[in-house]
């Protein structure tokens, strides 16, 4: 096994076994502003207290995406987002109303969201890739009574199915009739900085995360969150604010959220925020230009920058670079070896996922790395591997990654949905993730894939049962069943097995147009990219999918 030995630095291993004896989020809380005055708003902290500090002027957000290239300082978002503040106002949004943001990367996307926040509206980040179907579902069970969007998105929302809906604010050029021009409503209304102090435990946002079952459950996370926020992006990702950082996960998914923007504002780092579509060389062109100094990205994108190959790297100044982490799939050895050769530096694997709201299991600077390893539990967090009965299973073992219940950034309900949210928790004290892992005997932990059929392909995380829905919607389709198989690039891709109906024979035409109907009907990132078809797809003695099966297939252990 290949070990990374720990930096000499600040911190050490003994500090940090000091800390997981000692730690507790308590101490965090002390750091907030909230710990004396009582009044309570992330935003206040990511933002308004920076200004208040004299930090006004310092840049929170280099954007670019084609050829719009912004900076905005804290005070430009202070003022921006009470401005977006206002308006909702005016629209009459009030405190615990559901606002979805359905857009592409832009400045805008991040002021909606911290208005909002202001207001202590609850933000519903949506994915851009998602079609009518899954705006459906996500806005429709939230009630969502507002959305931003842009002209170009704005025809995948199935407004007449959304009766709750009854604004929809477009960022843009061309303005659907019936909608408001979101820049016109912000030059109407003033920018004074305003704030709605909330609770704690006040919804912060909702964020629709697929399961094994059809329907999307919608994630709840309060303002607390900032409290596993600021502590992991000191410790994990060793952020400072002479830094610069880079997360290159979009806001439609639980990273770029939570350490997209949120986590190093608490902290007062700036970030990168690239948008449009980019390749290798624009990875590489974006380090060099804003001079990222901590990159917080996925394996899918080291691989791509890795196959594009030395020239590359060569033509480019990442001599600031000093800390780079991983989240969302396998980090394989073969990625290290490429960064700690080509780049000079180790990739820090963290694993947790939308649920936790927070990184949970991580490598650390100030500890050995075992490559092929997620880590250690950060301070504060206790993991564990039980059976299915929740039993606890020692070293060597592999079973369900389960955490003990009751860390500040855990999500704190499905929403409309309690008994989904009490099946995470059927083993009390654990929180069952869905995830496979074992244990060795200094306590790192190993992920051995999801144990329920969700997907994860190129880090996004895509349910089965929606993709077999929707393909059964086709008149072509009987019955599908849908499976992760394992892939080099992507970790995994989308499989589908089809039984079709009488009168149908299969085709690559017909292929393309089942992966255009999941494309267009749900959302690019599920649509099969491999199809079989098959007698029968295996069920259940309830007559569900049965994943097991399925999963055999995909792995070719059954040529059933
Ligand atoms: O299977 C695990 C995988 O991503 C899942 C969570 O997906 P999502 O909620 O979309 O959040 C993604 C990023 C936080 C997990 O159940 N996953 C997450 N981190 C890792 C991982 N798989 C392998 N290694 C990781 N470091």
């Amino acid at each position: 096994m290949l070990v990374i030995p720990a930096l000499p630095g600040e911190h050490n291993l003994k500090d940090y076994i000091r800390a997981r004896e000692e730690f507790s989020f308590q101490s965090v809380e002390k750091e907030f502003s909230w710990s004396t005055t009582g009044r309570v708003n992330i935003v206040y902290e990511a933002v308004d207290r920076h200004v208040e500090d004299g930090y006004g002027q310092q840049v929170a957000l280099y954007f670019e995406a084609g050829a719009r290239r912004e900076e905005y300082t804290f005070s430009r978002l202070q003022h921006e987002s009470s401005r977006f503040a206002a308006v909702l106002k005016k629209y009459g949004l009030q405190k615990g109303d559901r606002l979805g943001i359905f857009m592409p990367r832009s400045p805008e996307l991040y002021i909606s969201f911290l208005g909002a926040a202001r207001l202590g509206v609850v933000v519903v980040p949506l994915f851009e890739a998602f079609m009518a179907e899954a705006l459906k579902d996500r806005l429709g069970d939230c009630q969502a009574v507002a959305v931003v969007t842009t002209p170009e998105l704005f025809p995948r929302l199935p407004l007449a199915q959304l009766p709750a809906l009854k604004h929809v604010f477009v960022v843009g050029e061309d303005i659907p009739a019936g909608t408001v021009d979101w820049h016109a409503e912000m030059s109407r209304v003033e920018g004074t900085p305003s704030m709605e102090w909330v609770g704690r435990e006040h919804p912060l946002f909702i964020l629709y995360a697929s399961g094994a079952d059809g329907r999307a459950r919608g994630l709840v996370h309060v303002h607390n969150i900032m409290v596993g926020l600021l502590i992991t992006a000191r410790w994990v990702h060793d952020l400072r604010p002479d830094d610069i950082y880079w997360c290159t996960a979009d806001p439609g998914w639980i990273t770029g959220i939570a350490y997209g923007f949120l986590a190093p504002w608490l902290l007062r780092v700036p970030v990168v925020v690239r948008g449009g579509r980019f390749n290798a060389e624009d990875w590489c062109a974006t380090l060099a230009r804003y001079r990222v100094s901590v990159w917080y990205s996925a394996p899918t994108a080291f691989r791509m920058i890795m196959s594009a190959g030395d020239e590359l790297l060569s033509r480019y100044d990442l001599s600031r670079l000093r800390h780079i982490l991983s989240v969302g799939e396998p980090l394989t050895q073969e990625v290290m070896e490429w960064s700690l050769e080509k780049l000079g530096l180790p990739i820090y694997d963290t694993w947790w996922m939308s649920e936790t709201g927070m990184n949970m299991i991580c490598n650390y600077r100030c500890m050995p790395v075992k490559v092929g390893s997620i880590g250690l539990p950060f301070p504060g967090i206790e993991a564990a591997v039980v059976d299915d009965e929740g039993r606890e299973l020692p070293p060597g073992r592999i079973g369900n990654l389960a955490i003990r219940a009751g860390w500040p950034a855990q999500f704190r309900a499905v929403w409309n949905d309690p008994a989904r949210y009490e099946e995470y928790f059927r083993h009390r004290p654990w929180f069952i993730s869905g995830d496979a892992a074992y244990r060795d005997e200094e306590g790192y932990f190993y992920f051995q894939g999801r144990l329920d059929g969700v997907i994860n392909t190129s880090g996004e995380r895509v349910g089965p049962a929606e993709v077999e829905r929707k393909l059964e919607e086709h008149p072509a389709v009987a019955r599908a069943g849908v499976a992760g198989k394992p892939d080099k690039l992507r970790g995994e891709i989308v499989k589908a097995y089809i039984v079709l109906n009488p009168g149908y024979t299969w085709s690559d035409e017909l292929a393309g147009e089942l992966r255009e109907f999941v494309r267009t009907g749900l959302a690019a990132h599920a649509a099969p990219r491999e199809f079989e078809v098959r007698e029968a797809i295996p069920l259940t003695r309830d007559g569900r999918v049965d994943r097991r099966v399925l999963r055999e297939w995909v792995l070719g252990l059954n040529r059933g």
